[in-house]
């Protein structure tokens, strides 16, 4: 957010300054440079102050109408879409709080990733102003869309886009070191391992087994880890289920087993974890958006993933999820094959 930026940089500019006054002090008394030295320091501040301003042209702003009913991990796959297209068009992000749902979203999405809320300007007013320029923008929830539309409008003060949902990578990922940056603190995790290979293993039973998407499979799970594991031939490896259905996470290995860690955490801690903890994911309900971002979030990148195209996802047969929009190009997708082995795809 604009405000909140311009405090950073007061706190920049002061911290800056008090430094320069202690090497002034300490260099008076060697020779006379101290004045080339002060005017350097200057430039130095005033350059990144003028960076950090040019981020977004004046008076240029984007909103969105937000999915408040849905989940946080939706929640993050709008907000992060919406902060890397702002970043794109130079448009300040803003969300405007049109009801008490939308103060909820934030207070969740800032347990997750204060740093991404603190870049957005949040107006109470309860209104869009009329004098927004309202685009419906990304109709379908899993295709990328090319912002040709948006920048069309560029004479626009404020873009309201009534779309929603903006799950594809490509709105944000030339940003994703500073989406990273934006993720919660590391904390305790209670249980859960920090040493050893931690593979994470995300579960999604519950609602999608509503016939609409695809859901967890244990045979494709356990020949997956399987794949995994002669694939990246982790050292010391720990499996971390993170999901919806504990009794069902309790069966999938023996339970005898001491490398195996069901996480009792929240999702928001789930997330905060895989950034930290993660050495290896696998998704194994492909539309899962929480999966996806404990994938994204996750701390060496090495992501497997059931192909969608040879489910029955819903989504995907309607042509509303494409999956070259949906999953990141180094991201490894699998296949159970009908003699129960896996192939990568
Ligand atoms: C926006 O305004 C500028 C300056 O008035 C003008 O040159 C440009 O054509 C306008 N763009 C559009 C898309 O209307
Ligand atoms: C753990 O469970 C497996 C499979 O159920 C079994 O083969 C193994 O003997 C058990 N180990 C111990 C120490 O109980
Ligand atoms: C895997 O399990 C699912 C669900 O139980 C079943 O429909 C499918 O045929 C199984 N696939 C293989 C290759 O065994």
């Amino acid at each position: 957010m604009y405000f909140n930026r311009f405090i950073l940089l007061l706190t920049t500019l002061i911290t800056a300054s008090l430094v320069f006054d202690k090497k002034y002090t300490e260099r008076t008394d060697v020779n006379g440079q101290t004045t080339i030295i002060s005017s350097l320091e200057n430039t130095k501040i005033e350059k990144k102050v003028e960076e950090s301003e040019k981020l977004y042209d004046e008076n240029k702003f984007i909103a969105s109408k937000l999915a408040t009913t849905a989940r946080l991990a939706n929640h993050i796959f709008e907000l992060v879409s919406i902060y890397g297209i702002a970043r794109k068009l130079r448009r300040a992000p803003q969300i405007y709080v049109l009801d008490k749902k939308y103060e909820k979203l934030i207070e969740g999405m800032q347990k997750v990733m204060p740093g991404l809320i603190n870049e957005f300007e949040i107006k109470h007013e309860k209104i869009v102003p009329k004098t927004a320029k309202n685009i419906e923008f990304n109709v379908k929830c899993c295709v990328f869309e090319d912002l040709g539309i948006l920048r069309k409008n560029e004479n626009a003060s404020l873009i309201y886009s009534t779309g929603h949902f903006y799950q594809s990578y490509k709105y944000f990922d030339e940003f994703r070191e500073e989406v990273l940056e934006m993720v919660a603190e590391k904390k305790d995790f209670g249980k859960l391992p920090v040493d050893g290979t931690k593979i994470c293993i995300h579960i999604r039973r519950g609602d999608f087994l509503d016939g609409q998407h695809h859901s967890t499979q244990t045979n494709f799970t356990l020949a997956a880890y399987n794949f995994i594991l002669e694939t990246e031939k982790p050292t010391d490896p720990k499996i971390i289920i993170m999901g919806d259905d504990l009794k069902y996470e309790q069966s999938l290995f023996p339970k005898n087993s001491s490398n195996v860690f069901i996480s009792n955490l929240s999702p928001s801690d789930d997330l905060i974890y895989a950034k930290y903890h993660c050495d290896i994911t696998l998704i194994t309900a492909p539309s899962s958006t929480f999966g996806w971002w404990i994938s994204y979030f996750s701390k060496s990148q090495k992501v497997y993933y059931q192909d969608i195209r040879v489910t029955n996802d819903v989504n995907f047969k309607k042509g509303e999820l494409e999956p070259l929009d949906f999953y990141p190009p180094n991201w490894n997708s699998l296949i159970l094959t009908r003699s129960g082995g896996i192939q990568k795809t």
